[in-house]
């Protein structure tokens, strides 16, 4: 991409959107991004999952790994797995299936369904 300043100010732009709206998130607001994911069922999923064994997730009981990245502040993220930028479709699409979306990550497709993969979004929206 070549940088000029009118790439450069829609680049300034959508960060500060997303600071933005990351800093006013609470569980409300990581419904209204994803279009309705239950943050709380989300939470549930999590463990069900068993996305603790590899990551850190605040307020999930045992969900102390340190093999992934700790998902605490992941809400407030410029970019999910330094590779797509941090949208809600996005974070579904990542949860559904990481390898489709970098080939080369070590997180596996635990094969999540779309509209737990909302839920799941919408707790990680919340995460600050
Ligand atoms: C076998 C280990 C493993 C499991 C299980 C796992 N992950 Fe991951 N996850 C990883 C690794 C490793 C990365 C870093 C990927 C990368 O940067 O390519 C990652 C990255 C992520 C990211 C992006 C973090 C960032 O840096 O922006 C999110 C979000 C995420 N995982 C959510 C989940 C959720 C939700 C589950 C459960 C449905 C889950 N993970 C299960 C290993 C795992």
């Amino acid at each position: 991409m070549v940088l000029n300043c009118r790439s450069l100010s829609g680049l300034v732009l959508a960060a500060l959107a997303l600071v933005t709206s990351a800093c006013t998130h609470g569980e409300a607001d990581a419904m209204a991004l994803t279009h309705g994911g239950d943050a709380a069922r989300g939470k549930e999923l999590i463990r069900t999952y068993g996305c603790g064994s590899c990551h850190t997730i605040p307020r999930v009981p045992g969900a102390e790994s340190t093999v992934g990245p700790s998902l605490q502040g992941e809400a407030t993220r410029a970019y999910i797995a330094g590779v797509i930028p941090n949208q809600p479709e996005n974070m579904i699409r990542w949860i559904m299936n990481p390898p489709g979306v970098d080939d080369k990550t070590a997180m596996p497709n635990l094969h999540v369904t779309a509209t737990d993969a909302r839920d799941i979004a919408a707790y990680i929206y919340t995460l600050q």
